[in-house]
């Protein structure tokens, strides 16, 4: 892949890709981002993930780069450009550049950057058959975790977190022991035959997969309850699994250490994962 990035209207070499150090995304973290799955050279769920993009713009009150229409050609075209098969584009949108100041100047023009790198979604299979293990870390976040932002410390400490005690994964568990999600996936757990999943609070990022994933619960007949559950209530659970853009449907079996169920991955997320990959292969025409 000739790895070719696009920063403010250019496509230039990955290496040679920059922002002014004076970008508000540098300095204040003032930026949201999106990871979109590019599968068999085609965009996974792009209308999810522009209309969450947009939503987040506003809701910062940074303007929009360009269209939605145009946002999309801009990706398809650098995707194309890396000749890229199985990848990951990343989008950030910042706020722009400007003298370092906290508050912001009105008709500030956004900062709009791409990426493309390779990535192997057909290792999830041999994952998905073994499963994962997850810890629990206290919540650190800011209150607005429904907004994508690139401000990830809380994040990044977490994942770390998870890294050293050799789990995948780590959840961010509120004041009151719920688990709002993972560090950069949605959190489920299986109880009864129901797969519980967070509502959407601005303690959780409204996931592009978690979307599909309750539309292919529905498709299953599996029965769907948007709700808070305690940690308890997880290690307890018959199943338990994340998911997310580059984690499409995986099952937990350890949670700090102990085993979920009996520690191996359970029936409803085989089937969950077999119905992502159906959707998968339809919108794309990629098989692992
Ligand atoms: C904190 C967090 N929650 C959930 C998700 C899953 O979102 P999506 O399914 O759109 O990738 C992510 C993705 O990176 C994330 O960072």
């Amino acid at each position: 892949m000739p790895r070719l990035a696009y920063v403010d209207g250019r496509v230039v070499p990955l290496a040679a890709a920059a922002v002014n150090v004076e970008d508000r995304g540098l300095q204040f973290a003032d930026s949201v981002y999106e990871v979109v799955a590019v599968l068999n050279g085609r965009l996974l769920d792009w209308n999810g993930h522009a209309t969450r993009l947009a939503r987040n713009l506003g809701e910062l009150g940074i303007p929009v780069p360009m269209t939605e229409a145009a946002l999309g050609l801009t990706a398809r075209r650098l995707i194309a450009l890396n000749r890229a098969r199985e990848a990951l584009l990343y989008i950030q949108v910042t706020r722009g550049t400007a003298r370092r100041d906290h508050a912001f100047a009105a008709g500030m023009r956004p900062t709009l950057a791409m990426t493309v790198r390779p990535f192997d979604f057909a290792q999830r299979v041999a994952q998905q058959a073994k499963g994962v293990a997850v810890v629990t870390v206290p919540d650190d976040r800011w209150g607005r975790c429904d907004i994508k932002t690139t401000g990830l410390l809380a994040n990044v400490l977490a994942k770390q977190a998870a890294r050293g005690a050799g789990a995948f994964e780590a959840w961010l568990v509120g004041r009151d022991d719920t688990v709002a999600e993972g560090a950069s996936t949605n959190a489920w757990i299986v109880a009864g035959g129901v797969l519980v999943t967070p509502p959407l609070t601005s303690r959780v990022l409204p996931g592009v997969m978690r979307a599909a994933v309750i539309e292919a619960a529905e498709g299953l007949q599996v029965r769907v309850e948007e709700r808070p559950f305690a940690v308890a209530e997880a290690r307890a659970a018959d199943e338990a699994l994340i998911t997310s853009t580059t984690v499409p449907v995986l099952p937990v079996v350890r949670i700090d250490g102990a085993p979920v169920g009996d520690g191996t991955p359970g029936p409803v997320a085989a089937r969950l994962a077999g119905a992502v990959w159906d959707r998968i292969a339809v919108q794309t025409g990629y098989c692992p």
